[in-house]
């Protein structure tokens, strides 16, 4: 049946569906930031990385370029490159350029569009190479294809897709990385690092509005895949800072009071109540080595660039 799924990401309707039922009925409504990435999520996303405010994306690719003969030093012929919500993919293409003989790299993604996009170009500037794509959810149990033949596992998490979660969230998730991955391998994550609000903030709300309309697009979102009836433009795009927990929040936030239905639900809002729909927690660097040691990884090195925006962490499973 063709309402059993979603079409653009393979992900089941009714897991969405009781997602935003779930999240709508908290007393801080909120969603989970992965249902932001449909097809026009995921466009958006990649719009927001070119965006003069958002630092992270250019500095962690400018940080990859310089030590990615470093990383691919230690990896041998036939190793098996593993990366978690890949997205489109670009940042891989610096290992990639550097990797020789690559068994073969398998992405990860809850974004079937995005995994379409970013093989196809892939496949075109390594052609020869083995390109395996998942859909699925990189917090599930899941199976590498072909990860017996592999003479290592190096995992690749960049993006700080890791300050999605919380902190107790990342211990759990990096734990789960490194039960998939194996002992012994080695795992390259991006982390975006705490500093000046001035910097911060502007990334997440920059003047364009792109980051505005990535977040409200979870709301059309919702009215196209489950038939609910919000008026987008009755809600604002908000950053805010947390301090508390080290992290900026996206909220869309309600102009006036107003009832939203889904699915035969309905859901008030009052004015100025927000949908918490994104974080994003920075860290120190020793804060997330220490984080990610409690998870069972070893530090082995750490990359940052000259203004100490963004890490790069090489990091050994030892649990
Ligand atoms: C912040 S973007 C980073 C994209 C890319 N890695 C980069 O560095 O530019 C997060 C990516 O993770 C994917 N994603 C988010 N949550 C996910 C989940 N639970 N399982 C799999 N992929 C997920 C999104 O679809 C998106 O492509």
């Amino acid at each position: 049946m063709e309402d059993m799924h979603v079409a653009d990401r393979g992900i089941e309707l009714d897991d969405f569906a009781r997602a935003v039922s779930e999240g709508l009925s908290r007393e801080q409504k909120e969603l989970p930031c992965r249902f932001l990435y449909d097809a026009r999520g995921s466009d958006l996303f990649e719009d927001i990385t070119v965006l003069d405010e958002y630092y992270p994306t250019r500095t962690e690719a400018a940080i990859l370029e310089q030590c990615s003969p470093e990383i691919v030093a230690d990896t041998p012929a036939g190793a098996m490159l593993v990366e978690f919500g890949s997205g489109s993919s670009v940042k891989t293409e610096i290992l990639l350029a550097a990797l020789d003989k690559l068994g073969v790299y398998v992405a990860i993604d809850v974004s079937q569009s995005a995994l379409d996009d970013a093989s196809a170009r892939i496949g075109k500037r390594f052609p020869g190479s083995r390109i395996e794509t998942l859909v699925a959810d990189f917090a599930e149990p899941m199976q590498l294809p072909g990860r017996e033949d592999a003479s290592a596992i190096l995992g690749f998490f960049p993006g700080s897709t890791i300050g999605n979660l919380t902190r107790e969230e990342a211990v759990k998730l990096l734990r789960h990385f490194g039960q998939v991955l194996g002992s012994g391998a080695r795992f390259v994550v991006g982390v975006d690092l705490k500093k000046d609000l001035s910097r911060l903030l502007p990334a997440y709300d920059d003047a364009k509005g792109v980051t505005a309309a990535f977040n409200k697009n979870i709301l059309s979102r919702i009215n196209r895949e489950l038939g609910a009836d919000f008026d987008v433009g009755a809600f604002d795009h908000e950053a805010r800072w947390n301090d508390d927990k080290g992290r900026v929040e996206m909220h869309l936030v309600s102009r006036h009071s107003q009832t939203v239905h889904v699915r035969g639900e309905a859901f008030s809002f009052q004015s100025g109540e927000s949908i918490h729909t994104e974080n994003s927690h920075k860290y120190g660097v020793e804060e997330f080595q220490s984080l990610a040691q409690k998870a069972g990884w070893e530090r082995s090195k750490v990359w940052t660039d000259r203004d100490v925006l963004f890490s790069v962490h090489e990091l050994v499973y030892r649990g």
